[in-house]
């Protein structure tokens, strides 16, 4: 994972690369470092936690020095350390990388058979082997091409080697942006970290080798390589009036549902309908792939798709399509990405071996610029605007609406829509913003569900059809951030053996709209009551029972909305209960925003 940042030729090279690291810390937080640069010099600080911590450290101004490379770690191969934090330097050498370099063992056997230290880390071993290298092979483009020939892995390196002053590029399989200004050059693991500094871009492609030498960017491997005129985005980096990214990133979710939903009733669709058509003529079935939260937006799409088309769909964790024999010839599958920030390594792994394998793909993201963007046939976007919380939240419902869109032209396409149900259906969507605003403004519930959540030593979330992915969704969330024990269930499959679990201890939360199994969630909660369990049930509907049950009343739902209705209330009850708690909130121990490794 990772996010690794370069700045060649500027100056506050210390305010410009705290700011980006902190606009790239979504990528991991286990460590920070930097290495400063210039007159054959290298000055390397890293510190063990987050990028405050090394903000502490940089005690200097720096102004001495031309260029800096640094580095924001989620630890993979090695326990998070300063020894294990990059940048890896000495006098010479300088390197960070985003990534892992899977023969790194192969690597120290071959290279660095002698040495008597244990190497813990992937990265440590290749600067190792790259200052071995370095003793036989003295031109340094000669130098990289060896290193890039021995290693395996998905990776992008920024080098630096103080004799000569340059800096190498390399790409494979991870991202990486190269951007510039005047004479500076800069480098970002995310592009968008790099805003308020330049006026060009390219992405890296895979294969790549850059070096900048001074201001100059030569591409050692593809001479045809054209910067493009870089549009800053309008994302903002700031909490505003809220204490925490993700409890802002919950109240904007009745606007960017808006924008969202704006986008896909304008005349877009009139294009897009076209390319669709045509795929379904040559489709019998849509492949959803995500991993975490977007693959509980797969979940849901497949109900939306079962309910209101007649195309067969399945769902797939993106880790475990990439190792799936998907040969079959006679499938004309549409393979279906869903990726907040078209990074996740898994998906965007997915995606390039179903496109190998000569399958049409479409991407659902809310990162324009990203990878799987480039990779895939057709791209739809979900307008959340930047989320910096780990734990998705707008993002997840955006999906969820591009989704339901998307179901209901392939309904009208395939003709088990009429343009009565298309409408209607359309208009609940566009409904969905003030009902949100509406649970938005009833807070009585949550103090009450915070303080039984207190003395439980486990929650499960329990809901049938449609808001059964919002049961596993209501779960992740709650255990991503306030690392509570909980699970998510399918009602009726309670007594095939969960309910085993529960006791006084345990809180259950019944995700029950008013439909055809109204009554059988009902008795879902009767059966754990019975055990002594307690149940806090979400609804638009009493269920009339005086048993010792806490009932909060949600608007009313459709079949289309009711999985909107029913995350907001169990984003913000894992919020409050994460605050009372005390938890790190935007950036829960061992998770990282973006996972970009395998
Ligand atoms: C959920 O809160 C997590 N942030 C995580 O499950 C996330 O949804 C997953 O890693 C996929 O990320 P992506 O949407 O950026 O591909």
């Amino acid at each position: 994972m990772c996010g690794i940042v370069g700045i060649i030729n500027s100056n506050e090279l210390k305010v410009k690369s705290l700011n980006i690291l902190s606009k790239l810390e979504y990528r991991g937080y286990d460590s920070a470092g930097v290495s400063f640069l210039s007159n054959k010099k290298i000055k390397t600080i890293t510190e063990v936690g987050k990028i405050s911590k090394l903000s502490k450290s940089l005690t200097s101004t720096y102004d001495n020095f031309h260029s800096v490379i640094g580095h924001t770690r989620w630890a993979t191969h090695g326990v998070v350390s300063k020894n294990n934090a990059h940048p890896f330097s000495d006098q010479k050498i300088s390197l960070v990388c985003n990534g892992i370099i899977e023969n790194y063992k192969d690597l120290q056997k071959k290279y660095l058979a002698h040495y008597k230290k244990n190497i813990e880390s992937d990265v440590e071993t290749v600067f190792l082997v790259l200052k071995e290298l370095s003793k036989k092979i003295n031109d340094k483009y000669k130098l990289i091409k060896k290193l890039k020939s021995i290693l395996r892995g998905n990776y992008a390196f920024l080098i630096y080697f103080s004799d000569t002053e340059e800096t190498y590029a390399l790409k494979a399989g991870s991202p990486l942006s190269i951007g510039k200004k005047m004479n500076s050059v800069y480098f970002s693991s995310d592009p968008s970290a790099l805003d308020e500094y330049i006026y060009e871009i390219y992405h890296l492609h895979d294969g790549d080798v850059l070096r900048v030498s001074k201001s100059e960017v030569s591409f050692l491997n593809n001479n045809k390589v054209k910067f493009l005129p870089y549009q800053q985005s309008t994302n903002k980096f700031s909490k505003g009036d809220f204490k925490h990214f993700m409890i802002k990133e919950i109240h904007e979710q009745p606007i960017v549902l808006k924008n969202t939903q704006k986008y896909y009733d304008k005349d877009y669709f009139v294009d897009f309908r076209d390319k669709l058509k045509d795929l379904l003529q040559e489709s019998n079935s849509f492949v959803f792939v995500g991993c975490g939260t977007a693959y509980h937006a797969c979940l849901t799409a497949k109900y939306y798709f079962e309910k209101f088309t007649s195309i067969n769909v399945s769902c797939e964790y993106a880790s475990e399509l990439r190792y799936k024999n998907i040969n079959n010839k006679n499938s004309k599958a549409i393979y279906i990405f869903i990726s907040q920030s078209g990074e996740t390594m898994d998906t965007l792994m997915a995606l390039k071996y179903v496109k190998s394998k000569g399958f049409n793909s479409i991407v659902i993201t809310n990162s324009l610029e990203s990878t799987m963007v480039r990779e895939a046939n057709i791209t739809l976007p979900t307008f959340a605007m930047k989320e910096i919380g780990v734990a998705s939240t707008k993002a997840f419902t955006c999906q969820l609406l591009a989704l339901a869109n998307l179901c209901l032209e392939v309904g009208v396409i395939n003709k088990n829509l009429n343009s009565k149900e298309y409408l209607k259906l359309k208009k609940d969507l566009r409904n969905i913003p003030s009902k949100l605003n509406k649970i938005l403004k009833m807070d009585n519930y949550l103090d009450k569900i915070v303080n039984l959540l207190s003395s439980a030593k486990a929650c499960y979330f329990i809901a049938r059809n449609n808001v059964f992915p919002i049961a596993l969704e209501g779960s992740l969330k709650l255990k991503e951030i306030s690392y509570m024990h909980s699970e998510g269930f399918a009602g009726g499959e309670m007594k095939h053996g969960p309910i085993a679990l529960i006791d006084k201890e345990v809180v259950s939360i019944c995700l029950n709209p008013n439909n055809e199994l109204f009554e059988k969630s009902n008795s879902n909660c009767e059966e754990i009551l019975a055990r002594g369990g307690k149940v806090i049930v979400f609804s638009s509907k009493t269920s009339g029972s005086k048993k010792n049950l806490f009932e909060v009343i949600l608007p009313k739902e459709t079949y289309i909305d009711a999985p909107f209705i029913y995350t907001m209330p169990l984003q913000l009850i894992s919020y409050y209960y994460a605050l009372n708690e005390g938890t790190d909130i935007d950036q829960p121990r061992n998770l990282a925003k973006s996972v970009t490794v395998e």
